[in-house]
């Protein structure tokens, strides 16, 4: 079971100025940010992080969300931080999604759902490393 994941506050969570609420509620859930960074995708990196999506109806639509405006990734460190941030956002469907998780509070839609966290630790540890290089991450 490994300890880090890669999460990102999509573009709709920091378009309405979420960012700080969402941080905070990662921060009060034990996590420990080891990296963080503003980022305007490029539809080319869009669709690099979401490739294994890229057979789906709502591929091209996924992609104009993600380079809709700013979004904000992280590398975050928890014991078995997959499933701990998994946890604390709730289901992809915000519909669906228990009550007090950040998708349930702070997502649209199923596409426009706030935030992505990593499926799974080899998943994570590639997230991670598309979005930063070594040198960036905290060692804690
Ligand atoms: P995420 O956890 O980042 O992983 C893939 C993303 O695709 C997902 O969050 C949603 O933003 C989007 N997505 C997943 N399923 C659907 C769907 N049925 N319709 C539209 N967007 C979707």
């Amino acid at each position: 079971m490994g300890n880090r994941t890669l999460a990102i506050i999509k573009p709709d969570a920091v378009g309405k100025g979420h960012t700080g609420k969402i941080m905070d509620r990662i921060i009060s859930d034990g996590f420990t940010i080891l990296g963080a960074r503003l980022v305007y995708l490029t539809r080319e990196k869009a669709e690099g992080f979401y490739a294994v999506h890229k057979e789906r109806p709502f591929f091209n639509d996924l992609v104009d969300f993600m380079t809709s405006g700013p979004c904000m990734p992280m590398a975050l460190e928890h014991e078995g931080a997959v499933n701990a941030f998994r946890t604390l956002i709730g289901a992809t469907n915000p519909a669906e999604a228990d009550e007090g998780t950040i998708r349930k509070d702070f997502a649209e839609s199923v596409q426009n759902n706030a935030v992505h966290g990593s499926d799974s630790d080899e998943n994570a540890e590639k997230e991670i490393a598309f979005f930063f290089t070594p040198d960036e991450i905290h060692q804690s």
